[in-house]
Protein backbone atom coordinates (compact mmCIF):
# COMPACT_ATOMS: atom_id res chain seq x y z
CA UNK A 1 0.00 0.00 0.00
CA UNK A 2 2.82 2.26 1.36
CA UNK A 3 6.22 1.85 2.01
CA UNK A 4 7.12 -0.52 4.95
CA UNK A 5 4.22 -2.50 5.60
CA UNK A 6 3.46 -5.71 7.96
CA UNK A 7 2.69 -9.27 6.53
CA UNK A 8 1.42 -12.02 8.50
CA UNK A 9 4.15 -14.70 8.52
CA UNK A 10 1.66 -17.57 9.24
CA UNK A 11 -2.21 -17.71 9.51
CA UNK A 12 -4.08 -15.42 11.85
CA UNK A 13 -7.45 -16.39 13.61
CA UNK A 14 -9.96 -14.22 13.93
CA UNK A 15 -9.46 -12.47 17.14
CA UNK A 16 -6.56 -12.91 18.20
CA UNK A 17 -4.24 -10.16 19.49
CA UNK A 18 -1.40 -9.53 17.15
CA UNK A 19 1.59 -6.88 18.49
CA UNK A 20 1.17 -3.90 20.72
CA UNK A 21 1.48 -0.21 19.55
CA UNK A 22 4.89 0.62 21.51
CA UNK A 23 6.60 3.86 21.50
CA UNK A 24 6.89 6.97 23.83
CA UNK A 25 4.30 9.00 24.81
CA UNK A 26 3.85 12.06 24.48
CA UNK A 27 1.58 15.39 24.45
CA UNK A 28 -0.21 16.46 20.93
CA UNK A 29 1.45 19.67 21.11
CA UNK A 30 5.24 17.78 21.43
CA UNK A 31 4.07 15.44 18.51
CA UNK A 32 3.60 18.43 16.10
CA UNK A 33 6.35 19.56 17.01
CA UNK A 34 8.15 16.49 16.05
CA UNK A 35 6.18 16.48 12.88
CA UNK A 36 7.36 19.94 12.20
CA UNK A 37 10.64 19.00 12.54
CA UNK A 38 10.88 15.70 10.62
CA UNK A 39 10.13 18.15 7.72
CA UNK A 40 7.60 14.70 6.56
CA UNK A 41 4.74 15.45 4.46
CA UNK A 42 2.13 16.07 6.98
CA UNK A 43 0.15 12.62 6.20
CA UNK A 44 2.89 10.46 7.36
CA UNK A 45 3.06 10.00 10.74
CA UNK A 46 4.06 7.45 13.45
CA UNK A 47 1.41 9.10 15.62
CA UNK A 48 -1.22 6.88 17.47
CA UNK A 49 -3.71 9.52 19.36
CA UNK A 50 -4.79 8.16 23.16
CA UNK A 51 -8.52 8.66 24.84
CA UNK A 52 -6.72 10.85 27.11
CA UNK A 53 -5.36 13.56 24.70
CA UNK A 54 -1.99 12.39 24.41
CA UNK A 55 -0.07 10.61 21.62
CA UNK A 56 1.88 7.22 21.14
CA UNK A 57 4.65 8.13 18.89
CA UNK A 58 5.95 5.02 17.19
CA UNK A 59 9.24 6.67 15.52
CA UNK A 60 10.80 6.75 19.24
CA UNK A 61 11.21 3.46 21.45
CA UNK A 62 8.85 2.06 19.01
CA UNK A 63 8.25 -1.60 17.26
CA UNK A 64 7.11 -3.22 13.81
CA UNK A 65 3.64 -1.82 14.97
CA UNK A 66 3.96 1.61 13.55
CA UNK A 67 4.33 -0.24 9.69
CA UNK A 68 1.04 -1.06 9.62
CA UNK A 69 -1.11 0.50 6.84
CA UNK A 70 -3.96 2.18 7.02
CA UNK A 71 -6.98 -0.03 4.68
CA UNK A 72 -10.37 1.84 4.05
CA UNK A 73 -11.44 -2.29 4.32
CA UNK A 74 -9.01 -3.59 7.32
CA UNK A 75 -8.36 -6.66 8.68
CA UNK A 76 -6.80 -5.95 12.50
CA UNK A 77 -8.65 -2.88 14.32
CA UNK A 78 -6.74 -1.51 17.50
CA UNK A 79 -7.85 -1.36 20.41
CA UNK A 80 -6.86 0.95 23.68
CA UNK A 81 -7.53 -0.63 27.30
CA UNK A 82 -7.88 0.57 30.57
CA UNK A 83 -4.51 1.28 30.80
CA UNK A 84 -3.60 3.20 28.16
CA UNK A 85 -2.08 -0.13 26.19
CA UNK A 86 -3.00 -0.51 22.64
CA UNK A 87 -2.86 -4.14 21.21
CA UNK A 88 -4.14 -4.51 17.40
CA UNK A 89 -6.22 -7.20 17.04
CA UNK A 90 -7.12 -9.76 14.05
CA UNK A 91 -11.02 -8.47 12.99
CA UNK A 92 -11.00 -11.63 10.97
CA UNK A 93 -9.01 -14.85 9.83
CA UNK A 94 -5.62 -13.61 8.11
CA UNK A 95 -4.15 -15.63 5.52
CA UNK A 96 -0.20 -15.89 5.58
CA UNK A 97 1.10 -13.39 3.16
CA UNK A 98 -1.64 -11.25 3.69
CA UNK A 99 -0.63 -7.28 4.51
CA UNK A 100 -2.21 -6.36 7.58
CA UNK A 101 -3.94 -2.88 7.75
CA UNK A 102 -6.03 -1.10 10.34
CA UNK A 103 -8.44 2.04 9.77
CA UNK A 104 -6.96 4.61 11.12
CA UNK A 105 -9.92 6.90 11.13
CA UNK A 106 -7.65 10.41 10.51
CA UNK A 107 -9.65 13.68 12.00
CA UNK A 108 -8.78 16.60 10.43
CA UNK A 109 -11.21 19.53 11.35
CA UNK A 110 -10.57 22.10 9.02
CA UNK A 111 -12.23 21.69 5.30
CA UNK A 112 -11.99 18.52 3.60
CA UNK A 113 -10.87 20.35 0.41
CA UNK A 114 -9.54 18.14 -2.63
CA UNK A 115 -6.42 19.90 -1.52
CA UNK A 116 -6.34 18.64 1.70
CA UNK A 117 -7.69 14.43 0.98
CA UNK A 118 -4.55 14.69 -1.34
CA UNK A 119 -2.50 15.15 1.48
CA UNK A 120 -3.72 12.01 3.07
CA UNK A 121 -3.66 9.76 -0.12
CA UNK A 122 -5.31 6.54 0.44
CA UNK A 123 -3.49 3.98 -1.42
CA UNK A 124 -5.08 0.57 -0.07
CA UNK A 125 -6.43 -0.25 -3.42
CA UNK A 126 -9.73 -1.65 -1.15
CA UNK A 127 -13.11 -1.62 -3.79
CA UNK A 128 -14.37 0.75 -1.48
CA UNK A 129 -11.68 3.06 -1.19
CA UNK A 130 -12.27 6.38 -0.40
CA UNK A 131 -9.24 7.77 -1.87
CA UNK A 132 -8.26 9.77 1.79
CA UNK A 133 -6.74 8.14 4.78
CA UNK A 134 -9.18 11.22 6.64
CA UNK A 135 -12.55 9.58 8.02
CA UNK A 136 -15.59 11.43 6.75
CA UNK A 137 -15.93 13.98 9.44
CA UNK A 138 -19.65 12.95 10.59
CA UNK A 139 -17.89 9.59 11.47
CA UNK A 140 -16.05 11.05 14.42
CA UNK A 141 -14.23 7.89 15.17
CA UNK A 142 -12.11 8.24 18.35
CA UNK A 143 -9.46 6.25 17.20
CA UNK A 144 -7.16 8.57 15.03
CA UNK A 145 -3.47 8.21 13.91
CA UNK A 146 -1.61 10.99 12.56
C1 LIG B 1 2.17 4.23 10.67
S1 LIG B 1 2.97 4.60 9.14
C2 LIG B 1 2.83 3.08 8.24
C3 LIG B 1 4.16 2.63 7.67
C4 LIG B 1 4.58 3.30 6.38
N1 LIG B 1 4.11 2.53 5.23
C5 LIG B 1 6.08 3.47 6.31
O1 LIG B 1 6.72 2.91 5.42
O2 LIG B 1 6.63 4.19 7.14
C6 LIG B 1 1.71 5.64 8.55
C7 LIG B 1 2.02 6.32 7.25
O3 LIG B 1 2.10 5.39 6.17
C8 LIG B 1 1.45 5.92 5.03
N2 LIG B 1 0.29 5.07 4.72
C9 LIG B 1 -0.28 4.18 5.53
N3 LIG B 1 -1.34 3.59 4.94
C10 LIG B 1 -1.44 4.14 3.72
C11 LIG B 1 -2.35 3.96 2.63
N4 LIG B 1 -3.36 3.10 2.68
N5 LIG B 1 -2.16 4.72 1.54
C12 LIG B 1 -1.14 5.61 1.46
N6 LIG B 1 -0.25 5.83 2.44
C13 LIG B 1 -0.39 5.10 3.56
C14 LIG B 1 1.09 7.36 5.37
O4 LIG B 1 2.16 8.19 4.98
C15 LIG B 1 0.94 7.31 6.87
O5 LIG B 1 1.12 8.53 7.52
ZN1 LIG C 1 -8.36 3.21 0.98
Amino acid sequence: MHGKGVFARNRIPAGERIIEYKGERISWETALERAEAAGQPIGHTYFFSLADGRVIDGASRGNAARFINHSCEPNCEPLEHADGRVHIYALRDIEEGEELSYYYALIYEGRHTAAVKRSFPCRCGAPSCSGTMLAPKKRRNKKDSA
